[in-house]
């Protein structure tokens, strides 16, 4: 596996590749990466993963500072899986100068849930993602990457620009890993102590409960969606979480659904000082 830190050096390593295959991360790799690795292997002619903490996607109370970085372990994590090159840029690589030409996401899908709670996260999100599109991409007729399920909204945001600006990349979206007990692999799971951990997985029930609920009332779902999600988030909140939102939404745009539309059942709560986020496709 190549470890490249500049666009230059990545922009070397690929000339040879006719079809790349990506999978950006912020590192702290887990089994839920390392699944994204094996679905982008077919895809293309290179593998390439990219470490890269992205500060314009953290507000300034979040978790910037303290986000786990693990750089052996993830490059051995990486080696093993079969990824041929590493881009891990510095800061100075990708931002430069202050990264003040930005990417502004479809304000009806992306400033609501995740980016109604993180105000700017999904600008943050699309700037870096165009920025390595770029290093990745740039003179190549075709490409393909792969994101993770488990950040539903950002999966649909990324579609979405991709499509608005052609650009020639195929999005390919990965289910979700999760613990035997079903709480979703996720780098902040690593936050949690013994007995928070324990917990964790309530989210996931409640989902799949509001999701069951949800299907009970599928032909008067605007009637009873907001007494189901109010059920749905007081429950969690009983048990001494903090939620910011638990809700079914149609899985295409993330607006309140109609009878017939396919569904996502998709949360965030916070317990003690750790935000998780999960959804469900039901
Ligand atoms: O999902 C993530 O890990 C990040 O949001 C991404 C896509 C790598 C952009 O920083």
């Amino acid at each position: 596996m190549h470890i490249v830190h500049s666009v230059a050096e990545l922009r070397k390593h690929l000339a040879s590749a006719q079809h790349p295959a990506f999978v950006p991360t912020m590192g702290n790799l887990h089994a839920g990466h390392i699944a994204l690795i094996n679905q982008a292997k077919p895809l293309g002619d290179c593998i390439v993963a990219s470490i890269f903490v992205n500060r314009l996607q953290f507000l300034p109370h979040e978790d910037f500072d303290s986000y786990p970085r693990t750089w052996e372990n993830d490059c051995a994590q990486l080696k093993a899986a079969g990824c041929d090159v590493l881009f891990a840029p510095r800061e100075n690589d990708l931002y430069p100068e202050p990264q003040v030409v930005k990417v502004h996401a479809d304000p009806a899908l992306a400033d609501i849930l995740e980016g109604h709670f993180r105000p700017g996260f999904f600008t943050g999100v699309s700037t870096v993602v165009m920025k390595l599109f770029m290093a990745v991409f740039a003179g190549k007729a075709q490409g393909s990457a792969v994101f993770g399920k488990k950040d539903y909204q950002q999966l649909l945001v990324i579609q979405q620009m991709v499509r608005q600006f052609a650009l020639p990349i195929t999005i390919q979206g990965a289910e979700t890993c999760r613990d035997a007990d079903g709480l979703a692999l996720s780098s902040r799971n690593g936050y949690l102590n013994d007995s928070e951990r324990a917990e964790a997985l309530y989210l996931s029930i409640a989902l799949r409960k509001l999701g069951q609920n949800a299907q009970v009332f599928a032909n008067s779902l605007q009637a009873h969606l907001p007494d189901l999600e109010d059920k749905a988030i007081e429950g969690l909140r009983k048990r001494g979480w903090q939620p910011d939102y638990l809700t079914v939404r149609r899985r295409s745009d993330l607006r309140a659904p109609q009878t017939g539309d396919a569904l996502v059942v998709l949360g965030a709560a916070k317990l003690g000082n750790t935000r998780l986020i999960d959804n469900l496709e039901i």
